[in-house]
């Protein structure tokens, strides 16, 4: 009986996941997060990000620790000294916010001390959000 409840809750979530998905545009989004997107991903952020932040829950480099990033306030990890500017922001990281900052931080994020220009190309960036949002 409460296995029969929980399978019509999840089916109706997952139309009610579709149908928003449908209307923001997001489905190619999702479905761009294949294992093989998420891999890419992997690679990119081993080149671009690897050198200040790690992926691994408490390992502060240059950059706070990315592990659980997705689902986070901007600026939250105890620990961590952030600017003011990334407190203040106060966005809860979402692998599009994060494709939007790593685009331009200084645009997003005016203040921030992240020292990183910019990544160039959007498939780069989806496949960073894709890969973080894995993480933890
Ligand atoms: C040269 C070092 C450096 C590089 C390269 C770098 N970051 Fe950062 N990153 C930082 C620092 C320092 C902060 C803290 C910024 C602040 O407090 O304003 C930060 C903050 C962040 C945050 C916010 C974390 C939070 O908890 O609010 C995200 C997300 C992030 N970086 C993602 C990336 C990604 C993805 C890349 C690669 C595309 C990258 N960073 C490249 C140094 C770096």
């Amino acid at each position: 009986m409460f296995s029969n409840i929980n399978a019509r809750i999840r089916t109706f979530s997952l139309v009610g996941l579709g149908a928003a998905a449908l209307l923001n545009g997001t489905l190619v989004l999702a479905a761009d997060c294949a294992p093989a997107q998420v891999e890419k991903g992997s690679q990119v952020f081993a080149g671009e990000c690897g050198v200040c932040h790690s992926v691994n829950a408490g390992e502060t480099l240059m950059g706070p620790s990315l592990h659980g990033v997705v689902g986070r306030p901007s600026g939250s990890l105890a620990g961590f000294s952030f600017s003011q500017a990334m407190k203040t922001k106060a966005v809860n990281w979402q692998a599009e916010t994060i494709e939007q900052f790593i685009s331009q931080p200084q645009a997003f994020v005016p203040g921030t001390y992240m020292p990183y220009m910019g990544l160039a190309s959007a498939p780069d960036r989806q496949a960073v959000g894709c890969y973080l949002s894995k993480q933890g």
